[in-house]
């Protein structure tokens, strides 16, 4: 039997195993996904160890709901957003609780649904220019070709017309480099980064002083021009609490970087899972397809064509159950508090993982199966409260979560629209680890399902 300790309502229990020094960080490192589905018996709250530090996975939704809503007892902190600053600054993402709030009512008009409306011909754009180099039977991968999709997206409703198309084009070139030195910088030892091949160091440097220096100038350009361009720069530009105070051009700076660190790479994997599911489910393809004929008819898709797209949107939220692309959220408690009726002692570190949560037979039937329409209004009703998080809760809820549904819904009818994807022979699809869930390389053949329709035209 696992040691739990009992209370009335949640169990505490603790992670068998782990080393005297190193607790169970080993486990975790080399197979995290397997190592935290595997704590499912040990309790609600289950105690293991990081080195030194003790760490808890909350497992409960009730009790995740509790620590992500209690923003100041259950706080952003720890080594890893010490390290993540160094890179991206003091934005929403990786700030505490006092400065966060101050910043989030600045910052989330830039999210708001009007504004998200007005980047839909952006949305759709980017993801005619992804797919116009693909060409019938010609297998590329589909995961670096759904981040250019989304940095596109990404740079260009941030700053639409701001340093123009070469800025896109360098947030393009220095994006990917950015995250993956900074994802291996947090969580890999010092002596490790040290041990780095030279040039690698310098390919990180370098990408990393040219977007700083490109979001610098653009928003110098902002200022000096002083207009409204309609995009996420100057909401943030113009942006001003009850007492007239807006944020300082350091903050809209850490933003932005933020907005990238967090735009990319999500989207992008959930759209790489989505199409890797369909082509596993041919059914559930077949059904999207004629919701987009149907809907469509070739032509691109409107703000106003989204509540009509409604299957597709199922599709997306599917994969993001399956897949979510954060799969892991974590909080620290600055003073002992009190979780489930469990003291944690002051400086925990706590976790949740939205695909533990959102795999756990417990909370979702057949958690395993692809099956769009769990997410029908009338099935819907029956899950849990709190068992879809894919973009987190409370007050440090995703900034933009509606972006992007949006972003991913038009990609996917664009696409879908005009192609369908097949494994290329011999692929073998893996779960990728990093910052965010990925299938790591997923090598794709087009085939066109639609001859002689642009859905770059409007109808
Ligand atoms: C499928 C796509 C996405 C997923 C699954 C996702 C997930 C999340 C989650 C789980 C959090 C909360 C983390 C926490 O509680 O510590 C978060 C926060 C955030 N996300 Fe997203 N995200 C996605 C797309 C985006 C996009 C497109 C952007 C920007 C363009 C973005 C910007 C942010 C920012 C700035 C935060 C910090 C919010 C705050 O603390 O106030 N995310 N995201």
């Amino acid at each position: 039997m696992p040691p739990t300790t009992t209370t009335t309502e949640f169990r505490l229990g603790s992670a068998p195993g782990g080393l005297p020094e190193i607790g169970h960080a080993m486990e975790f490192q080399k197979r995290p996904l397997e190592f935290i589905t595997s704590l499912a018996p040990y309790g609600d709250l289950v105690q293991f160890r990081l080195g030194p530090t003790p760490v808890y996975l909350v497992r409960h939704t009730e009790l995740i709901q509790e620590m992500l809503r209690n923003t100041q007892t259950f706080d952003k902190g720890g080594e890893i957003f010490e390290k993540s600053r160094a890179f991206f600054g003091n934005g929403l993402a990786s700030s505490k609780d006092e400065t966060h709030r101050r910043q989030r009512p600045l910052v989330q008009p830039s999210m708001h649904v009007r504004r998200i409306a007005e980047y839909v011909e952006v949305m759709c754009d980017e993801a005619v220019n992804v797919t116009g180099t693909w060409a019938e039977g010609e297998s590329f991968d589909v995961t670096p070709a759904m981040q250019a999709l989304t940095t596109g997206v990404t740079a260009r409703t941030m700053f639409s017309t701001g340093g123009g198309p070469d800025a896109i084009a360098e947030v393009q070139h220095c994006l990917p480099t950015i995250l993956r030195g900074v994802y291996t910088r947090m969580t890999a030892p010092e002596e490790m980064i040290e041990q780095l091949p030279a040039a690698e160091k310098e390919e990180f440097d370098d990408a990393l002083t040219r977007l700083h220096g490109l979001v610098d100038k653009i928003i110098e350009d902002y200022r000096s021009a002083g207009a409204d361009r309609g995009d996420a720069m100057s909401m943030m530009l113009s942006a001003r609490n009850e007492d007239g105070e807006g944020l300082t051009d350091q903050e809209i700076h850490d933003n932005v970087m933020n907005l990238f660190s967090g735009g990319v790479e999500t989207t992008a994997s959930s759209l790489a899972w989505t199409f890797h599911l369909l082509a596993e489910h041919p059914e559930v393809e077949r059904r999207m397809h004629e919701e987009l004929d149907e809907v469509l008819d070739g032509r691109a898709p409107t703000n106003d064509d989204l509540n009509r797209l409604q299957f597709t949107r199922r599709v997306f939220t599917e994969t993001l159950r399956m897949y979510p692309p954060v799969w892991l959220v974590s909080r620290t408690t600055p003073d002992e508090a009190e979780l489930g009726g469990h003291t944690i002692p002051a400086e925990s570190t706590l976790m949740y993982s939205p695909y533990v949560v959102h795999r756990n037979p417990e909370v979702f039937d057949d958690p395993d199966t692809f099956d769009p329409d769990r997410w029908l209004p009338e099935r819907m009703r029956t899950h849990p409260r709190g068992a879809m998080i894919p973009f987190g809760a409370g007050r440090r809820k995703c900034l933009a979560d509606n972006f992007a549904m949006t972003e991913g819904v038009l990609a996917l009818a664009i696409i879908g629209s005009r192609w369908r994807l097949r494994h290329a022979p011999g692929t073998t699809v893996t779960t990728h680890v990093a910052a965010t869930l990925g299938p790591g390389p997923l090598p794709m053949t087009p085939e066109a399902r639609r001859s002689g329709v642009d859905p770059a035209s409007t109808g």
